[in-house]
């Protein structure tokens, strides 16, 4: 605790020296950011030459795996040490199972391989959850009017082995269900795949930021209900630890906390707690509502990200997933 004494305070002591010009500030900066704590998350749509706009996030494109292949070396020549695929799944292929999330020929399999053959410097991490993939829009599948979590976790599974065996580099299980990080650590070691890393969603709140992600991927509309009987309630905090320290312990490599900016209390006690790798996701509804303000002329979109960026890395956020990547990596360099 600070202890002030009289000639510590005012007028001997004057905060504002340490303010006086860039130099100074620059010295006496607590966080940095840098283009390495960054993170891409990238659409996937079948077909050739493809660029969507999603409608909900401008400046985010749903690209077909050739041109999702440019966008990913213009990321590594910027510095961006990794990427994060989410694919949109055409309707037919849809199923109240989610059964083709683990076949080993579905669009993100086809697309991981045709990425290795050609890029290697730079990280590949898969989501693993099977809500692009059922027909119902929920990260698991339903029995009984239920999700049931451990016959989801038979397809989690699946659905992990077959991305690693295509070439993803960090599974990333986003969907919430109980024991998934421990399953699925087990079945790459079985396979052989102890080096595959394991990046756990591993608070991951019921929020309503993620509404133009779940246009971007088409899954929105099809969602039935809310995620509540998985995803965390937005008011608790203690549990959020419980859930980080279950994941450690049955193997995940690096936690996350999603969304980001309303979420950076939920980061710093992670981080203060466990002193593991913790990312931080600023999510779709985040970029969208700072997009749409600077549009409308009410915010500067640069300077309100690069603080957004920064106040993560204050929180304890060693890496941060935002669509803006490749925005602020080029700022980063100027
Ligand atoms: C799917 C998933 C979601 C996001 C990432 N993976 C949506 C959800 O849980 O409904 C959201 C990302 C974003 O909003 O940017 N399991």
């Amino acid at each position: 605790m600070f202890y002030i004494n009289s000639s510590l305070s005012f007028p001997q002591k004057r905060m504002r020296r340490n303010r006086s010009d860039v130099w100074v500030r620059d010295l006496v900066q607590e966080n940095r950011l840098s283009v390495k704590d960054l993170i891409l998350p990238l659409f996937v749509v079948e077909g050739h030459a493809v660029k969507e706009p999603v409608k909900s996030m401008p400046g985010v494109f749903r690209y077909s795996p050739d041109l999702l292949i440019e966008e990913i070396k213009k990321a590594e020549d910027l510095g961006i040490p990794a990427v994060a695929l989410f694919p949109v799944i055409e309707t037919e292929k849809k199923s109240s199972d989610g059964k083709e999330a683990y076949n080993p020929n579905n669009l993100l399999c086809n697309t991981l391989i045709k990425i290795k053959k050609e890029i290697s410097n730079i990280g590949i991490i898969t989501d693993v959850a099977l809500d692009p993939y059922t027909t119902h829009g929920h990260d698991g599948i339903i029995r009984d009017e239920k999700i049931n979590n451990d016959e989801t976790l038979e397809a989690l599974k699946k659905q992990a082995l077959v991305q690693v065996k295509a070439g993803a580099d960090i599974i990333a299980p986003s969907d919430m269900m109980d024991g998934r990080i421990g399953i699925i650590r087990k079945a790459l070691d079985d396979h052989k795949k102890q080096e595959t890393l394991i990046l756990s969603y591993a608070a991951k709140y019921a929020s309503s930021f993620y509404g133009p992600f779940r246009d971007a991927v088409q899954s929105g509309a099809m969602l039935k209900g809310d995620k509540k009987t998985y995803q965390m309630d937005s008011a608790n905090a203690n549990e959020a630890l419980y859930e980080v320290a279950l994941d450690i312990q049955e193997g995940a490599d690096m936690v996350m906390i999603k969304p980001g900016m309303p979420y950076l209390d939920i980061i710093t006690i992670v981080k203060q707690n466990f002193k593991v790798p913790t990312f931080a996701y600023q999510v779709s509804g985040e970029y969208a509502m700072l997009y749409a303000a600077s549009e409308n002329g009410w915010l500067d979109f640069q300077t309100t990200l690069m603080e957004t960026m920064i106040c993560f890395k204050r929180a304890g956020a060693d890496a941060i997933f935002t669509y803006a990547a490749m925005d602020l990596a080029k700022w980063l360099s100027e």
